[in-house]
C-alpha cells in the first residue's frame, strides 16, 4: 500500500518512516525536502537500530533543554555541543576541502567577536595582558605563490592564563585579539602572548556530556585566524602548537597534521626592538637561563575563486 494511502491506525514501526517523509514533502525547496528526507530516514532508523527506550527518549530531551536554557549572547552551548560531537569539523571538512598547497581549515569555535583594526607589527595584547609575549607572523599568498596584498587577517587567541577576553567580566574592550591587513608582499606581523593549552566551558551540560563520555575539555595552544580577501575564499583556521599535550585528543577535532606549528623561542634583540617586545627571562630545557620572546611563523596559502 503507498505510504499515502494508509490510516494513522495501520502505521507500524517498519512503514512509520516513508508516511511521514510523505506528509512532510508537499514543499517547493527541493534542498529542504531532500534534506528533511534524509534527517526523518537517518533518526528513524537511530531508533530502531539502537531500540531506543522511552526514558532514554526522555532524558535526551531534558538534555536539549538544558543545552537550549544554558546559551546566552556570550554562551553558545548549542554550538559547542556540535563541536564536541564533531559535527562542526565534519560539517568544517565537506565545505572547505582544500586544494593541494592551499592552508587547511579548522574550526571558528564560540570565541570569535568584534575586534579592533591595528596596523601591522602593532600588539593585540593590552599592556597588562597576563601572558608571554609572542610574534606572530607570516605572509598570504595564493596557491601560485603570488603574494596576496591587502588581506584581512582576524587573528584571536586566549590570555596566558588560557581565557578568551569575552570569558572575563571585567572586560569591556576586545583583548587579545585584532584585525590586520597584509602589505604590497603579502605580509602581516603582530605581537600577541603565547597562546596556552586551555579547558573549554565544562560548566554546562556539554561538561556533563564530556564527563560521562571519559573525555578530555583540553584544547592544545593555538591561534585562531580569519583570512577574507575579495578575490579569495573566506579562510577559518588556526595554528597549533607543535609541543602541546593534548594535540591528539582536542575535545573539538580542530587540529590537522599541517596546522601544527613550533612556538619557538627567539632570543634576537634587534627584532624584539623593532616589534618593541619586551623580552622576558626563562630557563630553557637545557637548564641554562635565556633572555628572550616566543615566535610563531607561518606562510598562508588561500585558493582564489
Ligand atoms: C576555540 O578554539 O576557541 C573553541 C572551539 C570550539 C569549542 C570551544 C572553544
Ligand atoms: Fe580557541
Amino acid at each position: 500500500m503507498a505510504a499515502g494511502n494508509l490510516s494513522p491506525d495501520d502505521l507500524t514501526i517498519d512503514n512509520l518512516t516513508p508516511h511521514v517523509i510523505k506528509l512532510s514533502s508537499n514543499i517547493e525547496n527541493e534542498r529542504l525536502k531532500f534534506v528533511f528526507a534524509k534527517l526523518i530516514q537517518y533518526s528513524h532508523d537511530f531508533v530502531r537500530d539502537t531500540k531506543l527506550t522511552t526514558a532514554e527518549w526522555e532524558a535526551a530531551w531534558q538534555y536539549l533543554t538544558e543545552v537550549g536554557q544554558f546559551c546566552t549572547p556570550d554562551r553558545q552551548e548549542m554550538i559547542l555541543l556540535s563541536d564536541v560531537l564533531g559535527i562542526s569539523a565534519l560539517v568544517d571538512a565537506i565545505n572547505n576541502p582544500t586544494a593541494p598547497r592551499a592552508t587547511e581549515s579548522s574550526v571558528l569555535g564560540p570565541f570569535h567577536n568584534d575586534a579592533h583594526e591595528f596596523e601591522i607589527g602593532q600588539s593585540i595584547a593590552s599592556k597588562g595582558a597576563i601572558g608571554e609575549p609572542m610574534l606572530i607572523r607570516g605572509t598570504v599568498s595564493d596557491t601560485n605563490g603570488t603574494p596576496i596584498a591587502g588581506t584581512s587577517v582576524d587573528v584571536w587567541e586566549t590570555n596566558g592564563n588560557g581565557f578568551y577576553d569575552m570569558q572575563d567580566p571585567e572586560k569591556d574592550e576586545p583583548d587579545c585579539r585584532g584585525i590586520f591587513h597584509t602589505d604590497e608582499q603579502g605580509r602581516f606581523a603582530l605581537v600577541g602572548v603565547r597562546a596556552v593549552d586551555y579547558p573549554i566551558p565544562y560548566d554546562g551540560p556539554v561538561g556533563v556530556l564530556l564527563r560521562l563520555l571519559n573525555r578530555s575539555n583540553i584544547r592544545p595552544a593555538h591561534v585562531h585566524f580569519v583570512l577574507q580577501h575579495p578575490e579569495c575564499g573566506r579562510l577559518t583556521t588556526a595554528l597549533y602548537s607543535h609541543d602541546s599535550k593534548n594535540v591528539a585528543l582536542d575535545p573539538v577535532f580542530g587540529v590537522k597534521k599541517s596546522l601544527i606549528k613550533q612556538f619557538a623561542w627567539s632570543e634576537d634583540t634587534a627584532l624584539a626592538k623593532k616589534f618593541g617586545i619586551d623580552m622576558l627571562e626563562r630557563v630553557g630545557s637545557s637548564g641554562k637561563k635565556t633572555v628572550g620572546f616566543w615566535i610563531l611563523e607561518h606562510d598562508f596559502v588561500l585558493m582564489r575563486k
